[in-house]
């Protein structure tokens, strides 16, 4: 592959409706900061861009579950991620936001240019409208049954039991997330992109420009979307949230959310280029430039097919040269979800974990989701830094360092007759790095990085094989041959783990004293460290972490299986419709009390029910309640509970039930107790 004038390298704009967690840092970040440093560090053109996804339902709905507005919503998480990932050190060259006026300007004139070529369709056709609201209704805010598998909670774009693509119309019985209510159909006109007409160039384009390129799991989702055949696509919304259209006669429109963001990676170069007297232009336009996309899976057919078309019609722009897409990271043997708060969260890490943003980057890189989903444990978290950072890479420099200092007073000694052995361990360095640079040059950063670690394991092994510590006194000459051959090695590792492990690499640098010499291409070579060069004083360069650390961790996510969580996301969540309305009168006629459990044990011969004593106030009750698989009894007792107590008593497993305990159920069936904030006179009225 010939090597480019330039890269415009993208990493997928986050949402700013939630912090950044690890699954996001191992599908799309981390791998591209990797493509980044290794590309700067070989003197390459390239710019790196990035910001928050501020536009679309995402947003929105977020809003309306912590009750304040979408621009406070977007202030508060564009902040904490641009934040996080700074602190975290992913080197964009810019953060930028699509909230931004340049972004509504970039994204408004792309759209004009667009319509202006004629290549949006307009069409009115009859979209589900709340009348209460008076507000007509995005895909994610119409919930209603599934045709498919009849899932009573799937979304008018999705319905995520089965994973079928839907639209609002197939939904059975839908409802607006609204008020609840069922939604009218009412006309409006929208701006449509025929992306069936541009089906025979993505293929072409496809099949004889990308496939090579391509991951497999990426061009596997392009063939499966072609061969189901391309349709029309709506590029417009009827929102009062996000970038109106620019034409008359579009009061009340905004961009669809999917067309405005990925032109956010093209705002964000003009910002950039704006402030480093830059012409964005050469980014963007230039056919000698490679623009790539670094994603998560779910974001392959935007990135793949629509963004590529919008490109083409557009005429001036290149085409995503590769769009390397990772799968999805599970945490502890389950999705990571933000709505169960099931993730381990970039700002909590580092407050956690102060000065080891490189342990995280290395153990998210070593199982990264590259060709099929993995996962995270905090258990193997541990043991990848103690027994590979910590016990090969940090043991081997840490030797090295300290052996020179005691031997040599740090000067790097001269090597002198090689054997067979110095030979063949100094030969790796040049095939390590020929490895490491042929892997990252095909995004397989995961083998990169155990190539990195080979040299460190070869070099441990070479010090435990020769023994200088035993050697000084009968032998220095074969013990300066011995302790060169490893400076070399450790020189080699603070070059190339630059892109992988930024922090130890400068860390290593100024051990070694090679600040100036830090050249990517100086590695490979066996003479970097020569006398009379002197090195530093050692330092650790890693930490064994303690099973008590690992402890919290594990801990800390067990407890949120059990707590209310307050951080639900729009995009996980499924709302259930509001009831039927019910007069006032039906309401006061629920007694609804406060009660403590004096008791709880399982109903022999049943998985759910437990059996529950209350203490009323004035007498106890018996309820019979189908919790087990959420508390263990003995953790209810104690509790304060809000209690139903003139529900008509029933005869569940033989135990007459008297009432019932009320419960909170989030979008995904987990329960939670109902308690009063302080502990008040069992009795005491609800309503
Ligand atoms: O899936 C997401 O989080 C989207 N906000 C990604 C957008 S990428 C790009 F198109 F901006
Ligand atoms: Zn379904």
């Amino acid at each position: 592959m010939s090597q480019p004038k330039r890269y415009t390298v993208t990493a997928a704009l986050p949402y700013a409706n939630g912090p950044v967690h690890i699954g996001h840092l191992a599908g799309a970040y981390i791998p591209a900061d990797v493509f980044v440093r290794y590309q700067r560090a070989r003197k390459r053109d390239v710019l790196f861009v990035c910001g928050s996804d501020e536009h679309g339902a995402a947003i929105t709905l977020r809003a309306k579950k912590e009750g304040i507005s979408p621009q406070a919503i977007i202030d508060k998480y564009h902040h904490l991620i641009k934040e996080s990932f700074e602190a975290f050190g992913i080197s964009f060259d810019i953060y930028h936001r699509t909230s931004d006026p340049l972004h509504h300007e970039t994204s408004q004139e792309f759209f004009k240019n667009l319509s202006e070529k004629g290549v949006f369709v307009e069409r009115e056709s009859e979209q589900f409208y709340d009348e209460s609201h008076q507000q007509f209704l995005a895909d994610r805010y119409i919930t209603g049954t599934c045709p498919k598998c009849r899932y009573e909670a799937a979304y008018g774009d999705q319905c995520e039991k089965c994973g079928s693509s839907l639209s609002p119309n197939d939904l059975l019985e839908p409802k607006s997330t609204l008020s609840g209510q069922t939604p009218v159909l009412k006309k409006t006109k929208h701006w449509y992109l025929p992306m069936n007409h541009y089906e025979e160039w993505l293929k072409w384009w496809i099949i004889n420009e990308q496939k090579d390129s391509l991951k497999a799991n990426v061009y596997g989702q392009c063939r499966s979307w072609l061969e189901q055949g391309l349709h029309e696509r709506a590029m417009t919304r009827d929102l009062d949230w996000g970038v109106k259209v620019p034409l008359p006669n579009a009061e009340g429109k905004v961009l669809y959310v999917w067309l405005d963001a990925p032109i956010g990676y093209i705002s964000a170069t003009k910002a950039w280029a704006q402030s480093h007297q830059k012409n964005w232009q050469d980014y963007w336009k230039s056919p000698d430039t490679h623009l790539i996309h670094f994603i998560g899976k779910d974001n392959i057919v935007f990135h793949s097919i629509i963004f590529p078309i919008i490109l083409k019609a557009h005429g001036e722009y290149i085409l995503p040269k590769n769009v390397p897409a990772n799968e999805f990271l599970n945490l502890e043997g389950n999705k990571i979800s933000t709505s169960r708060n099931w993730a381990v969260w970039l700002h909590e890490y580092m407050q956690d974990f102060p000065n080891q943003n490189d342990v995280l980057r290395y153990v998210l890189m070593a199982i990264a989701p590259e060709t099929k989903d993995s996962e995270f444990t905090w258990k193997d978290f541990q043991t990848r830094n103690n027994s590979e950072l910590v016990a090969t890479l940090g043991n081997f420099i840490n030797r090295t360092v300290v052996l020179t200092n005691k031997y040599f007073e740090g000067y790097v000694p001269v090597r002198k007759d090689c054997t067979v052995l110095e030979n063949k361990v100094l030969a790796s360095i040049a095939e390590q790095k020929s490895k490491i640079e042929s892997l990252l040059e095909h995004y397989k950063f995961r083998e990169a990085l155990y190539e990195l670690m080979e040299l460190a394991r070869i070099g441990n092994k070479y010090l435990a094989d020769t023994e200088p510590w035993k050697l000084f006194k009968q032998d220095p000459d074969l013990v300066k041959t011995i302790l060169n051959v490893a400076l070399q090695i450790s020189a080699n590792l603070a070059i190339l783990m630059q892109p992988f492990l930024p922090q130890t690499a400068q860390k290593l640098a100024k051990m070694l004293q090679m600040e100036s010499l830090m050249d990517w291409e100086k590695a490979g070579e066996t003479e970097i460290l020569k006398n009379p060069h002197c090195i530093g004083k050692e330092e650790l360069l890693f930490s064994k972490i303690e099973d008590a650390a690992i402890e919290v961790q594990v801990q800390k996510l067990n407890a949120t299986k059990h707590t209310s969580n307050t951080n639900l996301s729009a995009s996980e969540s499924v709302l259930k419709p509001v009831k039927t309305e019910v007069s006032f009168e039906q309401f006061t006629s629920m007694d609804i009390r406060i009660a403590t459990v004096k008791e709880a044990q399982k109903v022999p011969k049943t998985q759910k029910l437990l059996r529950i004593t209350l203490d009323l106030g004035l007498e106890e009750r018996t309820v019979v309640s189908g919790i087990a698989e959420f508390f263990e009894p003995e953790q209810l007792v104690g509790k304060q509970v809000c209690y139903l107590a003139n529900l008509a008593p029933r005869i569940i497993k033989g135990i007459a039930s008297q009432g019932m305990i009320l419960m909170a159920e989030d979008p995904q069936g987990q329960l939670y107790l109902l308690a009063p904030q302080i502990a008040i006179a069992n009795g005491s009225l609800v309503g």
